[in-house]
């Protein structure tokens, strides 16, 4: 597959830290008539991570992994200098489910001096994140388009728990006809439900209990929905009370939303999506359940 002196460490997965180099790579396995998976990160990677790894390896014979902590999608007053750093624990993960190659570009290769073109996002990335986090998407969607660029590959991986965010980047696919299908695999879970994020690891041990309200409010909305109540307002509220209830200590949003579109509904007829962001202590938090309205 991908040969040639390493720009940085003898290690497998290759690591390949510039342009020209990832691009060689990729030449190579094209010309060999492979399919190449690309999954974006920004590190500090877990169990979630892998199974985009996975899936792209069931799907691909090139999985490429990019780890770069993107400035430009954090707020000014977001935890951008505290974001995980963990290189030196993910690379022996990603040899673990067999990634086979790593881009980690610095700063300077994503942003040169200069840079001043930005992917202004699509409608799906307005209410929402976009409103909490303003400039978030359009950070994520420029980092992601130029990784996309840089890759080359056939097909990207993105997590279902980042649910708005997915939605942002198929709907810039499908807008700028970027040439890559998206796939979106499921969110990945702890045994009582907490859902895998880097940001877990912020979490002291009443943190981590209090964390659990976000996906215990989305138990409660699809048990309203599959109960029967079809007033959004009402289960909107209800998810509130219960985040509350169970200790978190600020509400971003909880909502029934269209899972196209992502505006709120006011009747739950079809499927839903239901979305939720809190803060638990500093850490901001987020998760979503598809909701169908029949239960069997
Ligand atoms: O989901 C993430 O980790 C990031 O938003 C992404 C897609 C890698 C872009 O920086």
């Amino acid at each position: 597959m991908a040969n040639g002196p390493t720009d940085s460490s003898e290690r497998f997965p290759r690591v390949v830290r510039s342009v020209q180099q990832l691009r060689s790579d990729v030449a190579c396995a094209r010309a060999a008539g492979r399919r190449v998976g690309l999954v974006p990160t920004m590190g500090a990677l877990h169990e979630g991570h892998l199974s985009l790894v996975q899936a792209a390896r069931d799907e691909c014979d090139m999985t490429i992994v990019s780890i770069f902590v993107n400035p430009t999608q954090f707020g000014p007053h977001e935890d951008f200098d505290r974001y995980p750093r963990t290189m030196e624990r993910d690379l022996p993960l990603l040899r673990r489910v067999g990634a086979d190659l790593v881009f980690a570009p610095d700063r300077q290769t994503i942003y040169p001096e200069g840079f001043s073109t930005y992917v202004d996002p699509p409608a799906v990335g307005q209410p929402w994140e976009g409103q909490c986090r303003p400039g978030h998407f359009r950070g994520v969607a420029t980092v992601v388009l130029k990784l996309f660029n840089l890759a080359g590959a056939d097909v990207a991986y993105f997590g279902r728990k980042d649910y708005q965010q997915a939605r942002v980047i198929q709907c810039m696919v499908e807008d700028l006809a970027v040439p890559i299908a998206v796939r979106v695999c499921p969110t990945v879970r702890e045994s009582d439900g907490l859902a895998l994020s880097s940001r877990n690891r912020y979490l002291d041990a009443d943190q981590r209990e209090r964390a659990l309200a976000l996906w215990k409010s989305l138990l409660l909305a699809r048990q309203l929905v599959q109960g029967g109540e079809r007033q959004a307002e009402s289960i909107n509220g209800r998810m509130q009370q219960r985040l509350i209830e169970l200790g978190v200590d600020r509400i971003d949003y909880a909502a029934l939303v269209d899972p196209v579109t992502l505006q709120p509904v006011a009747r739950v007829q079809q499927r839903t999506v239901a979305l939720v962001a809190a803060f638990v202590g500093q850490t901001r938090l987020i998760d979503n359940l598809e909701i169908e309205p029949c239960s069997s």
